[in-house]
């Protein structure tokens, strides 16, 4: 479970998140959607703790942000797939996923490839672990920055427009592999313009702008039943 209440981040003078209260509950699905410089990137790396604070707090299963000693059991908790990947390019994609578990984990190095070689076969690339990041494609990749972030057992998984970088083409598989993970326990919460694929997977929608959450409701009321025009507009855009 999350929990943010009153969350403020400042960059020197500029405020990127205003007084953002919200909760995720445990399982459910949520997509953040907001203009450009929103603060959604921002939002979910507070979360993730890669970002601290300025005012307010964010409680992650009962553990805050603002204890340094938590920080490393709330990044177990809540892994991160990025827009860019960010693969270690001289790993292979098998040693990408088994590097933290392995490391962080201190789990038993053949269970962890054996789960490894299963997140792989999830995501259709069973025969391509043996490859490095340069050899393959941007979707590929991103399918492995998913194994990696789920072979931490993470009960948060936070994707940051996680097909944002990659071929048209290529994005629908992405999206299959998070659309298998929505509805098995864990807690997905994604940054995303694919406004289909949100309304299709979404329990909630938070709408972000300025720093602020302007919105937070559950999918169906948020789409169909939206009763600030500027959101509806905004919406009407992203479909195109
Ligand atoms: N490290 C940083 N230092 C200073 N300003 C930053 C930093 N990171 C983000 N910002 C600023 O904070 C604001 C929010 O950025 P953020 O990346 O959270 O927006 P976003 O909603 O994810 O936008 P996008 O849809 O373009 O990814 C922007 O004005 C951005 O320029
Ligand atoms: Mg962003």
């Amino acid at each position: 479970m999350i929990e943010l209440s009153n969350v403020d981040k400042h960059y020197g003078s500029l405020q990127v998140l205003s007084n953002v209260s919200m909760h995720f509950a445990d399982g459910e699905v949520t997509a953040i959607l907001g203009p450009s410089g929103a603060g959604k990137s921002t939002l979910i790396r507070c979360i993730n703790c890669l970002e601290a604070i300025s005012g307010g707090d964010i409680v992650v299963n009962g553990k805050s942000v603002r204890d340094k000693r938590a920080v490393l059991d709330i990044q177990k908790q809540t892994s991160m797939v990025f827009q860019h990947f960010n693969l270690y390019p001289h790993l292979t994609a098998l040693q990408n996923i088994t590097l933290a578990p392995i490391k962080v984990l201190r789990k038993n190095k053949a269970d962890v490839e054996a789960q490894a070689r299963g997140l792989l076969d999830m995501v259709g690339l069973a025969s391509k672990g043996d490859r490095h990041p340069a050899e393959l494609s941007g979707g590929e990749q991103q399918r492995v920055g998913i194994c990696r972030a789920l072979a931490m057992n993470p009960q948060h998984l936070l994707l940051d427009e996680v097909t944002s970088a990659i071929d048209p083409e290529m994005t629908a598989e992405v999206l299959r592999v998070i659309e298998e993970l929505a509805g098995t326990g864990t807690t997905l919460i994604l940054v995303t313009h694919e406004i289909e694929f949100a309304r299709r997977i979404a329990d909630k929608v938070a709408f972000m702008e300025g720093g602020k959450l302007v919105a937070h409701s559950d999918a169906e009321t948020f789409f169909n039943h939206q009763s600030e025009e500027r959101i509806s507009r905004f919406v009407d855009k992203m479909k195109h």
